[in-house]
């Protein structure tokens, strides 16, 4: 397969289209043009008369750093890129501490699809003309970044898919349907949202597996001597996050893995927690699985990855059939394309596939060392800051996590937290959170919970504490 340079145009015949994201001045490259191009007007969001008047041009970026080397990262740096942080909500500048829900979009994403629908709109693979070729070979351009970005072997590794849940119910239904059987065990932590338990319910139900729930410490770690006793020569499958939603928890994954392979157990990590926070590279945890969305880490929605190491991607059979799968088509006998395409039925998410290469991009010219370091300087600050608000409990304190915040507040309810915050244009999440038993665990059906990414500000955060203090003296 044919990887090409993204470093150079995607979309050569756009090089002389007067480019009307940079204000109508030639591109040479729409993707990359963008990430340099000043925004004078930033997308428009639905905003009122006054939010708009506040809403700002965002001012350009500095460049990237020197060529294959990442630029020194800072928030303030960040977040110029990101055309909505610079709106108000409810007269207030917006406070965006849902990311643990969605990241925002960088402007160079924004741009990237906008270029892509104005200049370079194909369908992909079976067309005999330039714009298929060209909408292919950015396709295939982003397969081959999301494999860089995780450290996988090759980009024949990585399929496409809308989402984290979708990955994990093409595992169940392929992986999971040829090989558990009667008796065997899927562990699954308690910590898991429940897009990594019930796709594992739903194919336990059919081949007579059992789901069995590996408990958590009172600090929201996993119990490893639990999860010790739990493997046996039964588990074929231990089901992992590489970072808890609700509880920030990161699980020493690598270690987890090694033990389940003891037992010739695969391990499937849900990395949609983690790819926006730190690092990651399959090959060094020795996942056999590794899911992720791209809209948890400043990409489009319904775009997705799943990472498979190749002996396993090889064996997995078609979990939905239609285009693009197959070899040939013949009411007696139809072959299949090889893997990846064998697992992307149909046309596949194209324009969020090119947002997803330039969200990978974007948050890789980064030095992603010094986000890790800062994003957690900013939990420990956010963490003093809670505790001078009297009633209010963290959830979870592992010693390793993500600036993950989940709280009660004595005497209110979380869905009323977040909303006297949201008259303070801040943006939190309330409720169960898709972990419905992580929250079990602590005795809760609710709570709410503030999510941090690279973007936010100690300042962000002091408006948060101060909204709550303010709720405080109002009730
Ligand atoms: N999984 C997303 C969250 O934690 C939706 O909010």
């Amino acid at each position: 397969m044919t990887t090409p340079d993204v470093t150079r145009s995607l979309w050569p015949s756009a090089a002389v289209t007067p480019n009307p994201l940079n204000g109508g001045l030639p591109s040479t490259d729409p993707a990359t043009a963008a990430v340099t191009t000043p925004v004078t007007d930033p997308v428009s969001a639905p905003v009122t008369a006054s939010d708009a008047q506040a809403t700002q041009a965002t001012q350009p970026a500095q460049p990237a750093g020197l060529p294959g080397q990442p630029a020194a990262f800072s928030p303030e740096l960040a977040r110029r890129d990101f055309p909505i942080l610079h709106r108000t909500v409810n007269g207030h500048p917006l406070v965006w501490l849902d990311n643990g829900a969605t990241t925002q979009k960088p402007r160079q994403v924004i741009e990237t699809l906008a270029a892509f629908y104005g200049s370079a709109n194909s369908n992909i693979h079976r067309g005999a003309h330039t714009m298929a070729r060209e909408a292919t070979e950015a396709y295939e351009a982003g397969r081959a970044a999301v494999a860089r970005f995780l450290g996988a072997p090759s980009p024949d590794d990585i399929v496409f898919v809308r989402g984290t849940t979708e990955a994990i119910n093409l595992v169940a239904q392929s992986w999971g349907r040829a090989n558990l059987g009667p008796g065997d065990d899927i562990l699954v932590p308690v910590l898991e949202h429940h897009s990594n338990i019930v796709p594992w319910q739903l194919i336990a139900k059919e081949t007579r597996a059992r789901v069995v729930p590996v408990p958590l410490q009172p600090d929201g770690q996993i119990d490893l001597n639990a999860y010790a006793d739990l493997l046996s020569m039964r588990t074929q499958l231990v089901a992992i996050s590489h970072a808890s939603n609700v509880l920030g928890t990161v699980p020493p994954v690598r270690e987890m893995t090694a033990l389940a392979h003891r037992y010739g157990a695969k391990v499937l990590v849900d990395g949609a927690q983690a790819v926006a926070h730190f690092p990651v590279d399959v090959q060094d945890l020795d996942a056999d699985f590794y899911v992720f969305s791209g809209h948890k880490l400043f990409a489009p929605t319904g775009i997705g990855a799943l990472y498979a190491k190749p002996e396993i991607l090889r064996n997995m059979a078609p979990w939905q059939g239609g285009g693009n799968m197959i070899e040939s088509v013949d009411f007696t006998r139809t072959t299949y394309a090889p893997v990846p395409h064998l697992l992307e039925a149909g046309t596949g998410h194209i324009s969020g596939v090119v947002g997803l290469l330039s969200a990978l991009n974007w948050l890789t010219s980064f030095d992603r060392d010094a986000i890790a370091a800062y994003e957690t300087s900013l939990m420990a600050h956010a963490q003093q800051a809670l505790s001078t608000v009297p009633g209010l409990e963290l959830l979870g304190s592992a010693p390793d996590r993500i600036a993950v915040l989940t709280f009660t507040l004595a005497g209110h309810d979380p869905t009323e937290i977040a909303a006297w915050l949201d008259r303070d244009g801040i943006a939190i999440r309330a409720g169960h959170h898709c972990a419905q038993p992580a929250l079990a665990h602590y005795g809760l059906q609710s709570a709410a919970r503030a999510s941090l990414a690279l973007y936010n500000t100690p300042e962000e955060v002091d408006k948060l504490v101060a909204s709550l203090h303010g709720l405080l003296q109002a009730t």
